[in-house]
C-alpha cells in the first residue's frame, strides 16, 4: 500500500483517483478535513476495497506511527498542507503549525517506521515530498526558468514554510539516510480545484454573474500545469526518482494572469453565451497581493531527461476540460461554497474593489 496526505485536497484527490485508475496497490488517505480537504471529491471510491480513509493530522504523530505499523505502507506520498498564498498572508499561524511543524512530525514518525523495516523493505521504501516552485521566490521577464539548483528565496508566509518543509526533508536524507524524494510544481488547474484560486474562482464568479477580481494589473506570470500531468510525473518520481534528489515539474507554459482570465470568459462564452454581452465585461482589477510574485516559471528538462516525464496536455485541452467539469459538476460547487467559503470571499474581497484601468482592452 501506499500512504497518501492530504488526499482530500485538489491534488491528493486527483492522484487518489488517478492512481487507483490505473494500479492494483491500495492507498491509505489521511487528511484533516480542513476547509479545503472534500470527502466529495473521494466519492467514487466509497465502496472500492482498495481505498481506507483516516481523519486526522499530520501533527498527531502517535496516530501516524500507529497506522504506518498497520498498514506497513511502502511509500508515502505527503500533498497534505495548508495551500493557499492570500490565506497565509492574512493568518500564517497555521501554514507554520501544517507545513513546517506537521511535516517535521510525519519526517519523525516515517523515520522511526522506517528503520524497524527489514533490510529489504528499507531499501525500497520511498517519501516522496510534494513542495511548490514558489520556493524559488520570484523572476524577472528577463530571468531563466527555475532549475532544481535555482537558490531557495521564499517571498509569501507559505512559500517560506514549504521552503522549511523541503530543507527539513532534504537533512532527513543527508543525516538519517531516510530514501526521500521531492517535486517543485508549478501552478496546477483542474477538476476538483477549490473556488479560492484563480482559475475555478473566475469560472465560478463568472457563472454567478459576480465580479471577476484580477489582482494588480493582472501582468504577473504562472506557469500552469494540468493537475493529472502533475499526478503523472508524481508516479514517474516515485518509481524512478533517484533518492535525496528533486525534480522541477512544470507545464512549459507561462501565461498572464489577464490573459488566464481572458481565455477562460472566452471558453465560458462559447460554451455557456450570457444573453448579453461577454463574460470579460465582469473583470474588475482589484488591490494588488501584498508582496505579489511576479514571474513563476520551471525549467522541467531534468525530469523529462531522467525520467522521461513531460506534460500531456496543452494548455487549450486542459482548461477546455477544466470549464467544462465546471459545468457539468453544479452540485460540488455549490457545496464547496459554504458558510466559511463566504466568510473567506468577504474578507479576502470586501472593500477592494477599485478599477484601476479599463480591463477588456488590455492585452496579455
Ligand atoms: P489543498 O489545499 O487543496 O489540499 C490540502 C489538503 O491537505 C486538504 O485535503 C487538507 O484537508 C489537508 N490538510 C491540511 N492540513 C492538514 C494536516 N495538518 N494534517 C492532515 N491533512 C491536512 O492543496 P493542493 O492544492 O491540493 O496542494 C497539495 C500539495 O501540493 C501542497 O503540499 C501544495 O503545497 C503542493 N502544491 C500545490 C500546487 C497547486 O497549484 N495547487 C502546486 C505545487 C505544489
Ligand atoms: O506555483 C505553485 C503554487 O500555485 C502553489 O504552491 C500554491 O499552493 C497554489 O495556490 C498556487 O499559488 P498562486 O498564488 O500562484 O495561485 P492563485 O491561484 O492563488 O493565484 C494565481 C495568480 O492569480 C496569482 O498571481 C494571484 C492572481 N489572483 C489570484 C486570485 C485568487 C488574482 O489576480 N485574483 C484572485 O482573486
Amino acid at each position: 500500500m501506499i500512504f497518501v496526505t492530504g488526499g482530500a485536497g485538489f491534488i491528493g484527490a486527483n492522484f487518489v483517483l488517478d492512481w487507483l485508475a490505473q494500479s492494483q496497490e491500495g492507498v491509505i488517505n489521511y487528511d484533516k478535513l480542513t476547509y479545503a480537504g472534500n470527502l466529495n471529491n473521494l466519492v467514487s471510491l466509497q465502496n472500492d476495497q482498495r481505498y481506507i480513509f483516516v481523519q486526522g493530522d499530520i501533527n498527531d504523530g502517535d496516530k501516524v506511527a500507529e497506522l504506518l505499523e498497520k498498514y506497513k505502507p511502502r511509500a508515502i506520498v505527503h500533498f497534505a498542507a495548508e495551500s493557499h498564498v492570500d490565506r497565509s498572508i492574512h493568518g500564517p499561524a497555521d501554514f507554520v503549525a501544517t507545513n513546517i511543524n506537521g511535516t517535521f512530525s510525519l519526517l519523525e514518525a516515517t523515520r522511526a517506521y522506517w528503520k524497524n523495516l527489514p533490510e529489504d523493505e528499507k531499501a525500497t521504501f520511498r517519501f516522496l515530498h510534494i513542495s511548490t516552485d514558489e520556493v524559488y521566490g520570484t523572476l524577472s521577464d528577463e530571468d531563466p526558468p527555475f532549475s532544481e539548483t535555482t537558490a531557495y528565496a521564499p517571498n509569501s508566509p507559505y512559500s517560506a514554510s514549504k521552503a522549511a518543509s523541503d530543507h527539513l526533508v532534504r537533512a532527513y536524507h543527508h543525516t538519517y539516510g531516510l530514501p526521500v524524494l521531492t517535486t517543485n510544481c508549478s501552478n496546477n488547474y483542474g477538476p476538483y480545484h477549490f473556488p479560492e484560486k484563480l482559475i475555478p474562482l473566475i469560472i465560478t464568479n463568472a457563472r454567478a454573474g459576480k465580479d471577476l477580481p484580477v489582482y494588480g494589473d493582472g501582468k504577473q506570470i504562472r506557469d500552469w500545469l494540468y493537475v493529472t500531468d502533475h499526478c503523472a510525473a508524481i508516479r514517474r518520481v516515485l518509481e524512478s526518482g533517484r533518492l535525496g534528489e528533486t525534480y522541477n515539474v512544470g507545464g512549459w507554459n507561462e501565461q498572464t494572469n489577464m490573459s488566464v482570465v481572458h481565455t477562460l470568459c472566452d471558453l465560458l462564452d462559447q460554451l455557456q453565451p450570457k444573453t448579453s454581452g461577454s463574460y470579460r465585461d465582469q473583470i474588475r482589477h482589484i488591490t494588488d497581493r501584498p508582496g505579489h510574485d511576479r514571474r513563476y516559471a520551471i525549467d522541467a528538462r531534468k525530469i523529462e531527461k531522467e525520467l522521461g516525464w513531460k506534460p500531456a496536455e496543452t494548455f487549450e485541452t486542459g482548461l477546455r476540460k477544466t470549464v467544462a467539469w465546471y459545468l457539468a459538476n453544479d452540485t460540488w460547487v455549490s457545496q464547496v461554497q459554504s458558510g466559511n467559503y463566504l466568510k473567506w470571499v468577504d474578507l479576502q474581497y470586501q472593500g477592494k474593489t477599485q478599477d484601476q484601468k479599463p480591463a477588456t482592452k488590455e492585452v496579455a
